[in-house]
């Protein structure tokens, strides 16, 4: 083996034709080889971004397009795609000697990062000094340009006036009133591909779920969601909202990052019939999963039970109910009390052991 040659067989030409890209290791060196047009191309199988497997990959012309988070890299000289030629991973030769595909292991170009600027949600979370500051979360969908009266919303007003009333400073934000992607999927790809800020997030600026992310993450110390039932379960935008936070929790889980700390979550659960529990227990169970922690009675929630078809007066009940309305805000204080406390203490770990609900240890 000469000094920068060392071509080592990775297999027969016939059985690379089967299929445009391929992953393969040689000498314990991952690579995504491709054919067209019958020229052959080698590249690290390792994505510049965070790791994604080239090879998995597919073609968009000559250039590899990462199955993780759609990055291209050219499939022969390694460049990332025209305007980020100087993102480039390692690329090979490649020679066939009698229908035998060679890789010159030795002779491999350099891995290049250009900089990235980080992405502002990827900050260090620290508690900004200032009053207690309380964020509510109203899920409840409805048409933008006709709104009707909301309990849940109602309810949450009530809750965040009341926090107002106390000194602390309060930030509504509607579901409705953002334009968010549901969440795709990025984790079932990978553990790995499912990134801290939120992979959708970094490639998509005019996706507005960074303003939960923003409130949850960085400037509240307690949060009071507020939720319909819909249908025995809290409402579509909830649940749209909590698959886009599985990038939170991920972090606790292969990352060892805690993002969320001396932090208090409450609820609002309004239905015209019933489920409150079962609504409750998963809300409950999602946000202790994040890093929250709830205060003596976490929850207030209204409905008129099974029997009942009469919404209208549910809707009446809900909006003159001064019970309701001084229970919302009780909530509020009870959550603001615990913030305080959490704070002033300090205590909640900024790394876990383990992953958190998963007791595993965190993978390498
Ligand atoms: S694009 Fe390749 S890992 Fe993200």
């Amino acid at each position: 083996m000469a000094g920068d040659e060392n071509w080592v067989d990775i297999g027969s030409a016939e059985e690379f034709s089967q299929t445009p890209i391929k992953r393969v290791t040689a000498m314990k060196r991952e690579l995504a080889i491709s054919l067209k047009d019958g020229k052959f191309g080698a590249v690290s199988n390792t994505c510049n971004h965070v790791g994604g497997p080239l090879g998995n990959g597919r073609l968009d012309g000559d250039y590899i397009v990462c199955p993780w988070h759609n990055w291209k890299f050219h499939r022969c000289s390694g460049l990332g795609e025209p305007g980020f030629e100087e993102d480039r991973v390692p690329a090979y030769p490649v020679k066939i000697e009698s229908g035998r595909v060679l890789v010159n292991l030795n002779a491999g170009s350099k891995r290049q990062k250009a900089p990235h600027a980080p992405h502002p949600l990827s900050r260090k979370v620290e508690r900004a000094p200032g009053p207690l500051r309380l964020a509510g979360i109203s899920t409840s969908a409805m048409d933008a340009a006709n709104p009707r009266f909301s309990g849940s919303d109602h309810l949450l007003e009530h809750a965040l006036k009341a926090a107002k009333g106390l000194g602390a400073e309060t930030r509504m934000i509607k579901l409705n009133d953002l334009n968010f992607h549901a969440c795709e999927g990025y984790y079932s790809k990978a553990a790995q591909a499912c990134t801290w800020p939120c992979s959708i997030t970094q490639m998509d600026a005019k996706d507005q779920m960074d303003q939960v992310y923003e409130a949850l993450v960085h400037w509240a110390d307690a949060i009071i969601i507020s939720s319909p039932i819909r249908w025995g379960a809290a409402s579509s935008l909830y649940f749209k909202m909590a698959e886009r936070l599985n990038c939170v929790q991920n972090a606790v889980t292969i990352r060892n990052q805690v993002l969320i700390r001396n932090k208090v979550a409450g609820f609002i659960i309004v239905g015209g019939q019933d489920n409150i529990q079962a609504v409750a227990g998963q809300m409950l169970g999602f946000f202790a999963e994040l890093g929250f922690i709830f205060p003596q009675f976490p929850y207030i929630a209204h409905s008129r039970g099974w029997s009942r078809e009469d919404m209208e007066r549910n809707v009446e009940i809900v909006r003159t109910s001064t019970e309701l309305a001084e229970g919302a805000s009780m909530l509020a204080k009870r959550c603001l009390d615990l913030a305080a406390h959490l704070i002033s203490c300090d205590e909640a770990p900024a790394s876990i052991e383990r992953g958190g609900r998963k007791a595993h240890a965190i993978a390498p």
